[in-house]
């Protein structure tokens, strides 16, 4: 069984040039996972797949149930994930298409199910998440993203919004004053529920458009669509690169 695993988020929902081997669908004591894990050869090395927002696409960010997302990969033996998440730039030196190794997140998410240890009838657990993303996967990533001489951010500070509408520009006023640079809506409460399991978690966050008030006009879907096709071949070129590492 596979000891890494691939999130894909918002245009990665599938991977064509995966080497199917199965599928497993595995129900966990928090629920259904959000789609069955694909189980595949990319490159040399087999791999998890799960596809964050389902297949097709069909959870939005806070109807995720990422407990039973990272269940279903402990379960399997998973103990490194890399996740992809598609993101907005506040910065102007991160535009569109950009790859963002981020190493730190703001949490602004609300309501979602965001432990493993919520009290109840189990002894409390604070995990420390003093550094939120796998230093060394985030190594790997930025030794391979050198090696194959694919430009990246290497150090970011990603905001979690709740979603799933978009910021107001005072919203990302206040975000940008919090020193945040990329926002999203996906990487909590995945990357502290990784962090509760003992897994290695980063973020591969791909920048789809300018935060709101970041660039002329409104954001539009079409803007998002594109940069996501094209921004994604890279993704999948770093994720060959560093899990084949
Ligand atoms: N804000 C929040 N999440 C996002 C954005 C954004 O501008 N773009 C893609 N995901």
């Amino acid at each position: 069984m596979p000891s890494m695993a691939v999130i894909g988020g918002t245009g990665l929902t599938q991977w064509p040039e995966l080497e199917l081997k199965d599928t497993v669908s595995h129900e966990t004591v928090y629920g259904n996972p959000s789609a069955p894990i694909t189980i595949a050869k990319l490159g040399n090395v087999e791999v998890a797949f799960l596809a964050r927002h389902g297949c097709p696409h069909q959870f939005a960010p806070h109807r995720i149930n990422y407990r039973a997302n990272i269940a279903a990969l402990k379960k399997l033996g998973v103990n490194q994930i890399f996740a992809v998440n598609a993101v907005g730039s506040i910065c102007s030196e991160i535009p569109p298409e950009s790859i963002v190794i981020p190493d730190q997140v703001i949490d602004y998410t609300y309501g979602r199910e965001h432990t493993f240890f919520p009290g109840d009838d189990q002894p409390v657990h604070h995990i420390d998440f003093t550094e939120p993303f796998s230093p060394n996967l985030r190594d790997r990533l930025l030794q391979t993203a050198q090696d194959i001489q694919l430009s990246v951010k290497t150090k970011a500070v990603y905001g979690c919004t709740q979603g799933p509408r978009l910021e107001t520009v005072a919203e990302i006023n206040r975000l940008e004053r919090d020193g945040v640079d990329i926002v999203g809506m996906t990487a909590m409460p995945e990357a502290a529920l990784a962090r509760e399991m003992e897994m290695d978690y980063a973020s591969i966050a791909l920048v789809v458009n300018m935060a709101a008030g970041r660039s002329s006009g409104i954001i539009t879907m079409d803007e998002i669509e594109l940069a996501l096709a094209k921004g994604m071949q890279n993704v999948k070129r770093l994720l060959l690169a560093t899990l084949n590492r």
